[in-house]
């Protein structure tokens, strides 16, 4: 095993395939393997089942106060779950209701501060994968990889309408498109950290790559990045 070890960001517009590609890089190369964006849906469900108005800054202010976020890996479905002052929410924060309010609520700047310590924290040691919108640009502006993931619009909707529809029978391909189409649009147009592709990053499009091609061709990148 190489002793060396890096830190490598996954970037990229909403239903890309980042957290697929992220947990098989993980998971190849031993390393931990962290979702950004869970900690902002979670924030956002604590948000929402609490009634905070995050146009407020003094009311977010003592909400983070009381929120502690933690990964815990669970060994079954070998992944990283996010728990939420000690309760597992790593399903219910895939829900649309929380889908529909993430990125108001990732747009505010208090937020943010307290997300990027936790992840440049969990950082520390590296031999990390962490996924979102930010991590290459804003919270690891130095690792050593950095993969910025694009797909056609097309792609994305049906990827996530695929995920959605099977919590969510009701839910139609239209709502999924404006979704994607508006998160993707806060994403990057907030004042924020917003989503852009930094300057050293590799970008990946993986609109006709199956899971297995995109695997290999970041291997290959971090095996590079390992070897120098
Ligand atoms: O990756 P995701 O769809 O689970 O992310 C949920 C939201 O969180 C997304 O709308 C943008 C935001 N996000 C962010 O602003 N910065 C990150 N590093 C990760 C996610």
């Amino acid at each position: 095993m190489n002793p060396k070890k890096i830190i490598i960001t996954i970037d990229g517009f909403t239903s890309c395939g980042k957290s697929t590609l992220a947990q098989d890089l993980a998971r190849e190369l031993n390393y931990l393997y962290i979702d950004s964006g869970a900690m902002y849906r979670a924030i956002t469900l604590y948000f929402l089942r609490n009634h905070i108005d995050w146009t407020k800054s003094g009311a977010v202010k003592t909400a983070l106060k009381n929120i502690e976020l933690e990964f815990t890996f669970n060994p079954e479905t070998r992944r990283s779950e996010i728990f939420l002052n000690g309760e597992n929410v790593e399903y219910v924060i895939r829900d649309l209701v929380v889908a529909e309010k993430v990125s108001e609520v990732a747009a505010v700047k208090a937020v943010r501060t307290f997300a990027v310590a936790q992840q440049r924290k969990m950082g520390k040691q590296k031999g990390i994968v962490m996924d979102g919108r930010d991590i290459g640009t804003v919270v690891f502006p130095k690792a050593e990889l950095k993969i910025f993931m694009t797909a056609d619009i097309m792609v994305r909707v049906e990827r996530r309408f695929k995920e959605m529809f099977a919590r969510n029978p009701n839910i139609t391909i239209e709502e999924v498109k404006a979704n994607v189409e508006m998160r993707d649009y806060i994403d990057s147009h907030r004042d924020v950290s917003p989503l852009r592709m930094a300057s050293d990053a590799i970008e990946l499009d993986n609109s006709n790559m199956t899971k297995e091609d995109q695997l290999q061709f970041a291997l290959d990148l971090a095996r590079k990045k390992l070897r120098a």
